[in-house]
């Protein structure tokens, strides 16, 4: 759907043409998992996936929401007073932007009210960050609406409040710094304790190479307790370790970290996988910076290993596409995103897709499973405004 026809749904909806038109991505996650939540580093790219929002301004301190494609979509519009509006009180997707109206207004940003119409192509579940998209294009157009001009880091920081708080999910600043600033053709390598951020040319179709998402469509939560316990068995490793995240915890040092945790078996697992996922990122962009992006391709692989069994947040689906790809040739491929489900990536020729496609689809059948959702994923804008 595009900027013209959430335009005019709003205009059938609301009676009046909107203000304004903002588009948010989707992000897939390159590399650098679980490692946001401990201060550490990561690399997404925004997917062309966005979601859609038509917004304009109230003075009656509203907030009229609808959309006719997420979370099942409805014909009715949802009306909220926003002096009601409160933490964990909506468990339904108008959380998500009614959670961004809260987050700016307990900020002292004086926002009186909206009429939304939002419509979103990012697979909602997914590991695609479908919430993050729905979240960053809403404070974007209050932000232009209303104008406190605020920056994108900023926006990103009061959209995370919006999905920790509000919503009551305890995930970390990727997903919403990745939807506000990444850049077409770049992978946005940030750093995630002060939100510092370069852009990495990612340009893999001129070297002849395709990134591929497979959506395993098993279904994923974060406010469920796995992601959660993950976190808080990370911030016990950093106070085992008298540090203030596991981020302060340098690569070489690792092994006598370990030993220093002693039989603290789980504790152990958790942060070698953070310690040494931040050093996978920071080799990542040193294989990109020189121009030796096949190379790559291994350190995905090594970084799935990790995440499958000392971070523990894979799924036999996502074990399987991984698997499957590279015995089919692919370069490299991890699973993307918090886990539990949602989708893996592949790194591969152009000329193997193909058949790495297909050796997917076919190892799921022959497991009784559906076949996964696969397509091309093209390093694409961050969030802007459209009309
Ligand atoms: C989810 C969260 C992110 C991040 C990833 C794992 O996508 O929203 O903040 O923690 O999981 O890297």
């Amino acid at each position: 759907m595009g900027a013209e026809q959430v335009a005019e749904r709003f205009t059938q909806l609301y009676g009046t043409e909107p203000e304004g038109v903002w588009a948010a991505p989707g992000r897939v996650n390159l590399i650098g998992e679980h490692t946001d939540y401990n201060d550490g580093f990561v690399m997404p790219f925004a997917l062309p996936h966005q979601a859609l929002a038509a917004v304009s301004r109230r003075t009656d301190g509203v907030l009229r929401l609808h959309s006719a494609d997420i979370g099942g979509g409805s014909d009715g519009v949802t009306e909220l007073r926003l002096d009601t509006l409160a933490p964990r009180s909506d468990d339904n997707w108008t959380a998500y932007p009614a959670g961004v109206v809260w987050a700016l207004r307990e900020a002292g940003h004086e926002i009186t009210g909206a009429d939304v119409h939002l419509s979103s192509t990012v697979p909602t579940g997914a590991g695609l960050s479908s919430s993050a998209a729905l979240e960053v294009v809403i404070a974007l157009a209050l932000d232009d609406l209303y104008g406190p001009g605020l920056p994108r880091r900023q926006l990103a920081r009061l959209c995370q409040r919006a999905e920790n708080v509000y919503v009551g999910a305890p995930t970390g600043i990727m997903d919403q710094t990745a939807s506000a600033c990444c850049a077409q053709g770049h992978a946005l390598f940030l750093d995630t304790r002060d939100l510092s951020q370069r852009q990495i040319p990612f340009d893999l179709a001129a070297e002849g190479l395709r990134l591929l998402v497979v959506d395993t469509q098993v279904k994923h939560a974060h406010s469920g307790g796995e992601y959660g316990k993950r976190r808080a068995g990370c911030e016990q490793g950093a106070a085992l370790l008298g540090v203030g995240a596991l981020r302060d915890v340098p690569y070489a040092d690792l092994d006598a970290a370990l030993a220093r945790l002693g039989d603290e078996e789980e504790v152990v697992r958790l942060v070698r996988h953070v310690v040494s996922e931040n050093d996978r990122v920071e080799r990542v962009v040193s294989l990109l910076r020189s121009g030796d992006t096949r190379a790559i391709g291994p350190v995905l692989t090594e970084g799935h290993a990790s995440l499958r069994d000392d971070f523990r947040v894979s799924c036999p689906e996502l074990d399987l596409v991984v698997d499957t790809a590279l015995t089919a040739g692919a370069l490299g491929a991890r699973m993307t995103g918090g886990g539990f489900g949602g989708s893996a990536i592949v790194l591969t020729e152009a000329a193997d897709v193909d058949a790495v496609t297909k050796a997917t689809e076919e190892a799921f059948t022959a497991s009784g499973l559906t076949p996964p959702r696969v397509f091309e994923a093209l390093p694409s804008p961050g969030a802007h405004r459209l009309t």
